[in-house]
């Protein structure tokens, strides 16, 4: 074929591949779909300023870790202050591999470690979830981290140490709900970025997994829950977890209080009661660690 032609008969297919893009954007399954991830992945609770009632996803909220205080960015589709500019692959790059569009490494503080177990579509859902929310034009506040944690170039050892990047594959040794539960506690659930101890550098210890963990000596304690009979949550029935990840309520009848209490209300409480279900099959298929940690009294 002639060249012009050949070019007049890729028109059709190019305008083809940009309307598919448009919709993508905009799809409304997509955007339901991504709605889910962003509740299973509790974006809002670190990028809302909850306490000061401030303007959702649009950040400025304090978090104070033995390293210093952060504070989550604007990740509203603000082209200015927020990540409204940010190509597909952009985000992908940031949640998956902890890499801003700039080329520099996030803090584990966002919790990429885990979300870069989850796959390419959710991510995708996930986004076009965000950009259809409101843009809210709201300049970032900087970390206020202590001497050497203000370096972000000391975060490229750290990664190399501790970071793991790549989607999650299903174990095919196990059923599908174990994988489902095992995708949304270890993917998006980030359950063990309160319930697993951290050893010096921050890093989650995968030797403890949800067994439990007291910061610093007087900062906040999680529970283990692991399925340890007497230390973990091993005499808990399916029933009861699912119960407290949908309701906040102990199978005692007590109500969970702390951080766990905006977990319930930001993300579980939000999922499919199969989902919960999954989440509460796999906690209890997981090794039961003893690990005793005393009752949180507050956060
Ligand atoms: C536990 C708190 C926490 C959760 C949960 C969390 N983030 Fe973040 N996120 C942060 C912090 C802190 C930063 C800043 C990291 C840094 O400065 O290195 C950040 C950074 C980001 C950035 C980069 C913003 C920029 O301007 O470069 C994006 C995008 C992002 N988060 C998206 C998400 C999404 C989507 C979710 C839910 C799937 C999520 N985050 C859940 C704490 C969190
Ligand atoms: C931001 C921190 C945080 C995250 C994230 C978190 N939890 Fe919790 N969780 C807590 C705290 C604190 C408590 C204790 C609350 C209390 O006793 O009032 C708790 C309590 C629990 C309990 C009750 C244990 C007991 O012995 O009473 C279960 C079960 C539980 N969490 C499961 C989960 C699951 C599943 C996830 C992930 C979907 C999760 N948690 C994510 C902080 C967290």
């Amino acid at each position: 074929m002639p060249r012009p032609l050949v070019l007049a008969a890729l028109v059709p297919f190019f305008a083809l591949v940009a309307s598919a893009a448009a919709i993508s954007a905009t799809d409304p399954d997509a955007i339901r779909r991504g709605e889910y991830i962003f509740n299973a992945g509790g974006c809002a609770g670190c990028h809302t300023d909850i306490k000061q009632k401030g303007p959702l996803l649009a950040g400025g909220r304090p978090m104070d870790t033995p390293f210093g205080r952060f504070y989550g960015p604007n990740i509203t589709p603000d082209l200015e202050y927020g990540i409204g500019s940010w190509t597909d692959e952009q985000f992908i790059t940031a949640l998956q591999s902890g890499i801003s569009p700039q080329g520099k490494p996030y803090y584990p503080s966002f919790p990429y470690t885990a979300f870069t177990k989850a796959t390419r579509q959710d991510l995708l859902d996930l986004k076009s979830y965000i950009f259809s929310l409101p843009a809210v034009s709201q300049p970032n506040r900087p970390h206020e981290l202590r001497f050497p944690f203000n370096f972000r170039l000391l975060l490229w050892p750290w990664r190399f140490l501790n970071f793991e990047p790549g989607t999650l594959a299903d174990d095919p040794s196990q059923d599908a709900t174990l994988n489902r539960g095992r995708y949304l506690v270890e993917a998006l659930g980030r359950c063990s970025q309160c319930h697993t101890p951290r050893n010096a550098l921050g890093a989650t210890i995968a030797d403890l997994n949800m067994a439990g963990a007291i910061v610093g000596p007087d900062g906040p304690s999680f529970p283990n829950i692991s399925p340890h009979p007497d230390t973990g949550i091993g005499s808990w029935s399916i029933a009861d977890i699912v119960q407290l990840l949908k309701s906040g309520l102990t199978p005692d009848f007590d109500s969970v209080g702390a951080s766990m209490g905006e977990v319930v209300e930001e993300t579980t409480s939000r999922l499919l009661d199969q989902d919960l279900e999954a989440i509460a099959q796999y906690l209890l298929s997981l090794p039961p660690i003893d690990n005793k940690i005393a009752k949180p009294t507050s956060e």
